[in-house]
């Protein structure tokens, strides 16, 4: 059990852990005062932002609240438990910096094209707001816990990782030991959305714990420590100027964007590029800065940056509509580029007219009075909003190994996770598919570091990768099976034309002759054959010479008391095009699970941070507000039939990310058009509606 920093910054002046050493069944107590120094080499593969990573009990100095400055080995939970609370812990405190406002930036990233500025003075109908976003955390349903054994100068950890190989490498890095001298077992995951992406602190603690206590040890992070240990969304401001003529057409946007990070990291994420490319206009200036704090390092969460910035861009066009009398979709099809104004180049498949188009059939868009504060039901204001969802199609080197048995099953692996979007199903799919068996015959395997690598599993990029890595050694299986046949003088297949035999349940045949073939088992058995085995590769193409994006368009109907100010969103549709679709009831279940996180951050989600002393208040279920149930309505998802085969050749665009992005703004617009109130800050409550 990890004993964590009751001050928000400062110094550890004393750790006294006799009374905690008094207690039956606790065994060791850890903290900067005995722990080994430890190599903590650099780990650039690892997801580990720029910067100097916080490194487990190395000092004296506390940087953030909840920070671990001790663990308490007990040989049950709960004389842990009990002996963490026994561990006194003396500071000498200063007061923590944790407010995003008062903090000081640092220089900024910048993009521009053409002169914004001037653009913005000289346009006749100008924009100039400034939307917060409050921090969010992922709160997956299991929380984060490790298990963790050395064996001599080797290490196994069982973990909850959304990236093997970089929780590989970065255990490796902390302990000065060889990659291949770590292993990392990961076959479930229980809920992320990202809290998963780099190996925190704990992890740490858990491996050094293991060596010093010469056996196993195992760490589950309370729900509380969820919120000091692992990251977070980061709280943002962001300020649009927003430049256009009387008809709507945009000429200038001008973005400043401010997030948190810590003290100790620098951690950014794709946050510019919505305002780069989703619209088109000649003018645009995004300055991007990160603003140091007392706080942990923040990390990835579902539809990083680009949730974020269509808060803001996507209200903003709102505002714009409004004020130009345009409805808010005319004004989203009249700055509909074609061709992505950032780097010129086409887009690989952009269909969001489309998007817009069956939106507007399948939601009624027609039917709206766009006049705000115009439709009641009883007490109730009733509206609609919409808005556009973006996110890249991402892309990383992956590998699978795929092996087809003399019993005509195949198994396939590879080092990647499932946190939810149904990997273990979709990768079946796509070998079973593509081999010919049925999916009951196909077993995939994956968390285990010792399978191909793959990159991490997030930024909607695993069907993408990974699943062109399963493909491509299925391809190859299958080939060199149907080669084997038609060069085996005793086969039905010999001498056929390889491009003419197809698999179908495990049986080769003749494309036209269906009667002509063999099975795999027959094939192999009399080739005295064990297995065909190929590893299958995917790597993205160095030089895009496209551009890869998934869209969608999201509309929502929301339902405001007008007495009591809550809001309660009545139904929702988002229409995507997302490339191909390989399981349809993934792809719902993942439209769903991003409508709901969508309606969560809009109208619920807000970690609190105590400015006195940084301790995060709302560091629990019952005050940091989920939405459950109760809070989701009817929800559809319609997905663009088709496919983006430049993209990967699979031609999936990644959804997971692009069904969250975009819902919160959709809400908000809704929300203005139901009372004429603009709140420009999420989650949107019942106190700013008052
Ligand atoms: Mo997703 S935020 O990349 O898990």
């Amino acid at each position: 059990m990890i004993v964590n920093a009751s001050v928000g910054a400062g110094r550890i002046t004393s750790i006294d852990d006799r009374a905690a050493l008094a207690q039956p069944g606790v065994q060791t107590v850890i903290s900067h005062r005995n722990a080994p120094k430890l190599p903590y080499r650099d780990s650039p593969n690892a997801n580990n932002p720029d910067g100097n990573r916080l490194r487990v009990f190395q000092d004296d100095q506390v940087r953030f609240f909840g920070q671990p400055v001790a663990v308490v080995l007990a040989s049950t939970l709960e004389a842990a438990q009990h002996g963490a609370r026994m561990v006194k812990v003396q500071y000498e405190a200063r007061q923590p910096a944790t407010d995003l406002r008062t903090g000081q930036a640092t220089a900024p990233t910048s993009y521009a094209r053409g002169d914004a500025d001037r653009a913005f003075a000289a346009a006749p109908v100008k924009l100039d707001t400034t939307y917060e976003m409050a921090r969010n955390h992922h709160n997956p349903m299991e929380p984060h816990a490790t298990i963790a054994q050395w064996d001599g100068n080797r290490l196994t950890v069982w973990d909850k990782t959304q990236w093997i190989g970089g929780t590989q490498r970065e255990l490796a890095a902390v302990f000065g030991i060889p990659d291949t001298s770590v292993r990392v077992l990961s076959p479930f995951v229980g809920g992320a959305f990202g809290s998963g992406l780099r190996a925190w602190p704990h992890v740490i603690v858990s491996a050094l714990a293991a060596r010093l206590a010469g056996k196993p040890v195992k760490l589950v992070l309370t729900r509380r420590q969820l919120y000091s240990s692992t990251g977070f969304r980061p709280r943002y401001d962001y300020r649009v100027r927003a430049g256009a003529d009387r008809q709507g057409r945009l000429n200038a946007m001008i973005h400043d964007i401010s997030a948190e990070t810590s003290s100790y990291e620098t951690f950014t994420e794709a946050a510019m590029a919505p305002g780069q490319m989703l619209y088109s206009m000649p003018n645009v200036r995004v300055d991007y800065r990160t603003v140091p704090l007392d706080v942990n390092t923040p990390i990835w969460m579902r539809g990083p940056g680009y949730a974020t910035a269509s808060f803001a861009i996507e209200s903003a066009v709102d505002e714009l509509a409004h004020e130009l009398r345009l409805d808010p979709i005319a004004i989203r099809q009249r700055n509909e580029p074609a061709a992505d104004g950032s780097t010129g180049l086409p887009f690989s498949t952009r269909r969001l007219r489309e998007c817009y188009t069956t939106g507007t059939r399948e939601f009624g868009w027609d039917k709206r009075n766009p006049t705000p504060r115009s439709t009641r039901d009883g007490d109730l204001l009733i509206g609609t909003g919409m808005a556009t969802a973006v996110y890249d199609t991402a892309r990383g080197t992956a590998q699978a190994y795929v092996r087809l048995d003399a019993r005509g099953t195949a198994l396939v692996q590879s080092a990647t996770s499932d946190m939810g979007p149904g990997t273990y199903t979709s990768m079946t799919q796509a070998a079973a598919d593509a081999l010919g068996l049925t999916m009951d015959t196909v077993r995939f395997q994956l968390g285990d570091s010792a399978m191909p690598p793959t990159p991490p599993h997030g930024g909607s990029m695993t069907m993408a990768s990974v699943g062109s890595a399963v493909l491509d050694g299925s391809d190859k299986v299958r080939t060199q099976a149907i080669t084997l046949a038609v060069n085996d003088v005793r086969s039905p297949l010999h001498q056929v034309n390889p491009a003419d035999v197809i698999v179908r349940n495990g049986r080769l045949a003749v494309k036209n002759n269906p009667a002509r073939g063999e099975t795999y088992q027959e094939l192999l058995a009399r080739q005295g054959r064990p297995h065909l085995e190929a590893i299958g590769g995917f790597a993205p193409p160095e030089q895009n010479r496209s551009s890869f994006y998934a869209y969608g368009a999201v509309f929502a109907e929301v339902a405001v008391d007008a007495r009591l100010g809550l809001v309660r969103v009545r139904r929702m549709l988002g229409v995507y095009d997302a490339g191909r679709i390989v399981s349809p009831k993934l792809a719902e279940s993942q439209a769903i699970g991003g409508m709901v996180g969508g309606i969560s951050a809009a109208l619920l989600e807000h970690t609190v941070t105590d400015p006195r002393d940084g301790r995060i208040v709302n560091a629990n279920l019952a005050d940091y507000l989920v939405a459950v149930n109760a809070d989701v309505p009817e929800l559809r998802a319609i997905y663009l039939d088709g496919n983006d085969p430049q993209a990967d050749p699979l031609g999936v665009k990644g959804l997971g990310e692009v069904v969250y992005v975009g819902v919160a703004p959709a809400i908000a617009n809704a929300v203005f058009h139901a009372t004429g109130s603009r709140i420009r800050n999420l989650p949107i409550t019942a106190e700013s509606l008052l």
